[in-house]
């Protein structure tokens, strides 16, 4: 990013440091240290929950551009100061914090005395136009999170800057990607802490690159700020990092089923052959999308006349077929002043576009060759985009793809060599009585556009959830959208990385998310693309997505094989979906990520730290999926407990290794004993009917469940018209006992046959009208 690098690289001037602490004084929910110029805050927002803040000019400016919830939002909670002559100490419920009088340097505890995320010497510090605070790497730590990231798990030993980009052409290597979000956990065997660095400018973390030892957290801002949230374990620290920047709603429940894209099926014939292949070859699917070429002329929220003639009738006669179209929006908006454009009209004469500090309208290049570009930081501005979504929605259009939203800018029309920039780094952005430029506001570009679009749909769609996806966000993205890993390579090294990458985002808060099934740029084969569906099925976000000029990527083009291949697969993620569904509720309503590495579930076992190619969808089900070409056997790892196969029930005691099966049909996938999962009668989309049957599978073995169900496409849910009924299972004198609690909620569904399934054991059928059962097995 040469534009960016050339004008703001610091020279290396030595950092100054924070002094010590000469006062301190105290208010309900902050510890202000008065440390000379230096002003440094500890507020304490729940007992594993601390903010620090320090501005070397003593002062702290009002954010308004943080996304985090504000201070003054957080009950207040009980803490103790204890003051000595070399320290100042901070206890709450559940850590101690202690602030060295000398160097005014944090350190923290957990009950048992073990330090975490304290501070080096020196502990934090600035110099002209960056700040940087200086912690500890505690021996056997590893670093998980930073949202979007390539390469495998644990980060330790490498450097992640915040900034976001179109990163076209990633690799393992890459640094900086499509999404920011400053935000790590770090584990060791026996605790995890968070550290969420609430800054917008462009930040860096370097754990331990350059310093083995030390992490550096360094921002382009002028002040540090930072929070510490403590664990033990992974699932509290994600719990209170999303209750800091918000959860997921829960999207329609189609949004859960299968969506196929391609760049682009062009035209209304195209798209209507695609639907009837879906149907004839009974292959799963909900969703359409729409790439650029629906429009006319890349305008924004238009129809190409000639492509798309009729859209509200295609769109009809897709949703009677059980199809939802989604349509791709770009934040460039065509500049033609000399034109009949309505958007580019309203835009200037609002003054809605992005204008250079000297106040010329900036223009770059995208699609359409010339276009300007909202400042979705102004809430009118988010008001008005949001509302012109209506030109779709009016046409049936169920949700929207935001992309290019980095934003993804050219200093010429798109061809070879075209470099990227970006808004000048002084041009205003947000309201003018806040002051902000684009330095400090570049990565929530995405964010307020994926905003602007979800709040625009809420209205415009007034009672449906809708679905977002979007490729460019920043810490709590997941308020307003789901997001996708942008352009991959149909390559067998893409679909190995697209787990860690997924399982890194949720760590990061981020639980709906998926990559381009089948590769995006590039040509599949049979054998890659028959894995990939195998993988994709796993992912939060299944969509398949392929480029303008590579080959078709649909799931029959390959041959009768993978057809099938696709096909079981496709099937098996449609049975699942009473499970999936309920794990995006538990995301919805405790920032728990969907698809998570194994060391979420087990964070005291270190074979699991660096475990990137097994994961867990939800608490039972595990995956050891194939990456590479002619494999048909594959190492697993299965931890502590017991595990069944999935395929043959056949049971193994973990902690251990063993070799499975995997030819080409074959994903090998395990259940953890004591595992119950939900699972629908195969459909070809997603129905909004409360489920007919349902079959419970439930391995031997000690374990409990809670099914959720709603109406899956209003918000109803909202307002307690939703359904949960827990299982349970539990061993007793040599039989297995399977308990049902009465369901809970108003959301009602008519008596349905149930069968219950202990593997290997036997079924019982009962007619389920929402009562107390328990049931004997063997
Ligand atoms: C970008 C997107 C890709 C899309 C293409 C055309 O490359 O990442 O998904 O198909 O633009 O809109």
């Amino acid at each position: 990013m040469p534009q960016y690098f050339g004008k703001l690289q610091k020279t290396e001037q030595p950092w100054s440091t924070i002094g010590s602490v000469e006062s301190i004084n105290k208010t309900d929910r902050t510890i202000h240290f008065n440390c000379g110029e230096t002003s440094l805050n500890l507020s304490i927002l729940a007992p594993n929950l601390i903010r620090v803040r320090m501005s070397p000019t003593g002062e702290f400016k009002s954010r308004s551009q943080s996304i985090t919830v504000p201070d003054e939002e957080w009950e207040i909670t009980p803490f103790e100061v204890r003051e000595t002559d070399e320290k100042i100490e901070i206890e709450t419920a559940q850590i101690t914090i202690s602030v060295n009088r000398d160097r005014a340097s944090v350190e923290c505890f957990d009950k048992s005395g073990k330090p975490f995320a304290s501070d080096c010497d020196p502990s934090m510090g600035w110099r002209a136009g960056a700040t940087a605070g200086w912690k500890r790497i505690e021996a056997e730590e590893h670093f998980y999170g930073f949202g979007q990231r390539t390469g495998f798990l644990d980060k330790l030993s490498e450097v992640k800057t915040h900034w976001t980009i179109d990163a076209l052409d990633y690799n393992s290597l890459s640094d900086e990607m499509y999404q920011a979000i400053p935000f790590y956990i770090a584990l060791s065997p026996d605790r995890a802490y968070g550290i969420f660095f609430n800054t917008t400018f462009w930040s860096r973390f370097d754990i331990g690159a350059e310093q083995p030892g030390v992490l550096r957290m360094e921002t382009r801002g002028p002040e540090l700020d930072y929070y510490i949230i403590y664990g033990p374990e992974p699932a509290q620290i994600l719990a209170t990092y999303t209750q800091l920047t918000g959860r997921m709603p829960l999207p329609p429940k189609w949004a859960l089923g299968y969506h196929q894209c391609r760049w682009s099926y062009d035209s209304e014939d195209v798209v209507r052959e695609l639907a009837k292949q879906f149907r004839d070859r009974a292959i799963p699917c909900d969703v359409i999308h729409l790439d650029i070429d629906y429009m006319n002329g890349y305008r924004i929220f238009t129809w190409s006349p000639k492509r798309f003639p009729d859209p509200a009738k295609l769109l009809a006669d897709l949703k009677a077929a059980g199809f939802k179209v989604v349509t791709i929006v770009d934040p460039g908006v065509k500049y033609e002043p000399e034109g009949d454009y309505e958007v580019f009209d309203r835009g200037v004469e609002n003054d809605y576009f992005v204008r250079t500090a000297e106040g010329r309208l900036f223009h770059g290049y995208v699609w359409p060759e010339k276009a300007v570009f909202p400042d979705f930081l102004r809430p009118e501005v988010r008001e008005w985009w949001g509302e012109l979504h209506k030109n779709l929605t009016d046409m049936g259009v169920a949700g929207i793809w935001n992309d290019m939203n980095e934003p993804s800018i050219a200093e010429r029309p798109f061809g070879d060599g075209h470099q990227h920039v970006w808004f000048p780094l002084d041009a205003p952005q947000g309201p003018e009585s806040e002051g902000a430029t684009h330095a400090e506001t570049h990565n929530l570009y995405g964010l307020m556009m994926a905003k602007a679009c979800s709040e625009g749909l809420q209205k415009v769609r007034s009672g449906e959830r809708s679905f977002v996806l979007t490729r460019s966000g920043f810490a709590g993205i997941q308020r307003y959208s789901s997001v996708w890993m942008g352009d991959n390579l149909s390559q067998w090294e893409y679909l190995e990385m697209s787990l860690p990458m997924l399982c890194n985002m949720g760590l990061s808060g981020v639980a709906f998310v998926g990559c381009d099934i089948g590769g995006f740029a590039e040509n599949a084969t049979a054998e890659l693309f028959a894995r990939w569906m195998q993988v994709g099925m796993l992912y939060p976000l299944m969509r398949g997505h392929s480029a303008i000029n590579t080959a078709q990527h649909e799931p029959w083009v390959f041959g009768d094989r993978t057809e099938k291949i696709c096909r079981e697969y496709m099937n098996l993620r449609y049975q699942l979906l009473p499970y999936i569904y309920t794990l995006f509720w538990e995301a919805a309503t405790t920032g728990t990520p969907i698809l998570r590495p194994l060391l979420y579930q087990f964070p005291r076992d270190r074979a699991t730290y660096h475990l990137y190619d097994q994961v867990l969808l939800g608490p039972s089900l595990m995956a050891a999926p194939v990456y590479r070409p002619g494999v048909e056997h594959r190492a697993v790892y299965l931890p502590e407990g017991s595990w069944y196969d999935w395929w043959t029930g056949e049971c193994y005691q973990g902690p251990t290794h063993i070799l499975a099966d995997a030819p080409l049909e074959r994903m090998p996938l395990y259940v953890r004993g004591g595992g119950i999962i939900a699972i629908a009668p195969v459909k070809q989309f997603v129905s909004e009917e409360p489920l007919e049957s349902l079959k419970m599978r439930i391995w031997p073995g000690s374990g409990e469940w809670t099914l959720y169900e709603d109406d899956g496409h209003s918000f109803e849910h909202e307002q307690g018209v939703w359904a949960t009924t827990n299982y349970k299972v539990y061993l007793e004198e040599e039989k297995i006992i399977v308990e049902i609690a009465a369901r809970e909620g108003q959301f009602s569904i008519s008596e349905r046959e149930v069968i219950v399934e202990v593997v290997g054991v036997g079924e019982q059928r009962f007619t389920d009208d929402g009562t107390v059962r328990r049931l004997t097995f063997g």
